[in-house]
């Protein structure tokens, strides 16, 4: 267990801090895997809003995850994830189902199946990057390297759209705003698993660093823990 926590590097912060990307460019740097979290949320969230499942109803929620699955398969880059054998990576991108995600997020029912498989995702990798919200203070807080990033409301918006436009989405700026505001107050005022920053972790504000900055930055950090 302490060998396993020792090499499990967490990321957590809220939307449009450049977590995800930052996450994905240390892992490949490290040579290993990254766990997107938020994306297992997002899948949970198709599978309520595709399937008819009341977002707010955690417990039917949290036995479908069981029955129907979801998965990653890692041999792509990025990883790309699965709800029973439907590749749902570019449906959980639609701003339909970042509306909705945070409710479905707040269930402690659907929490408690993720960080579970969370940790089951960690056993097979012997160096794991994971980014989300709890990484750091509730799924791994035994990790010892532990990042916490934020950044200007602004500044997320912009990154936000661009990576919308990017994907072909339609995205509006109030719209996108809005969004990132109310899921900031409710990721962190939520009861279980709120977004707060672990104690003890290295605080980055990205708002004026470039990814490669940010991935300098933490890089640095991991190794000369690694080389210790
Ligand atoms: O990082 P993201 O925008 O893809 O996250 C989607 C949602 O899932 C967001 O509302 C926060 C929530 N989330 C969470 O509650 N815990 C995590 N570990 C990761 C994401």
């Amino acid at each position: 267990m302490e060998r396993l926590q020792r090499l499990v590097v967490t990321i957590d912060g809220s939307a449009g801090t450049g977590k995800s990307t930052v996450a994905q460019e240390l892992a490949k740097r490290l040579g290993t895997e990254c766990l997107d979290t938020g994306a297992m949320y997002r899948a949970v969230t198709v599978l309520a809003v595709d399937h008819g499942f009341d977002p707010t109803n955690g417990k039917s929620l949290s036995t479908a995850i069981r029955e129907i699955g979801i998965r990653f398969d890692w041999k792509q880059k990025p990883p790309t994830i699965y709800l029973g054998e439907e590749n749902v990576s570019q449906r959980i991108r639609d701003l339909e189902i970042g509306n909705i995600v945070s409710v479905v997020a707040k269930q402690p029912e659907v929490r408690e199946v993720l960080v579970e498989q969370q940790r089951e995702i960690s056993k097979t990798h012997p160096l794991l990057v994971t980014e989300g919200r709890d990484q750091g203070s509730v799924v791994f807080p035994q990790a010892s390297v532990r990042f916490f990033l934020k950044a200007d409301v602004e500044e997320r918006t912009n990154r936000r759209l661009k990576q919308l436009q990017d994907s072909g989405s339609k995205a509006d700026t109030e719209e996108v705003r809005k969004n990132i505001e109310t899921r900031d107050h409710i990721d962190s005022t939520r009861e279980d698993g709120p977004l707060v920053c672990p104690d003890g972790a290295i605080v980055i504000d990205t708002s004026k660093m470039t990814i490669t900055e940010v991935v300098d930055a933490m890089e640095s950090e991991v190794t000369a823990l690694l080389n210790c």
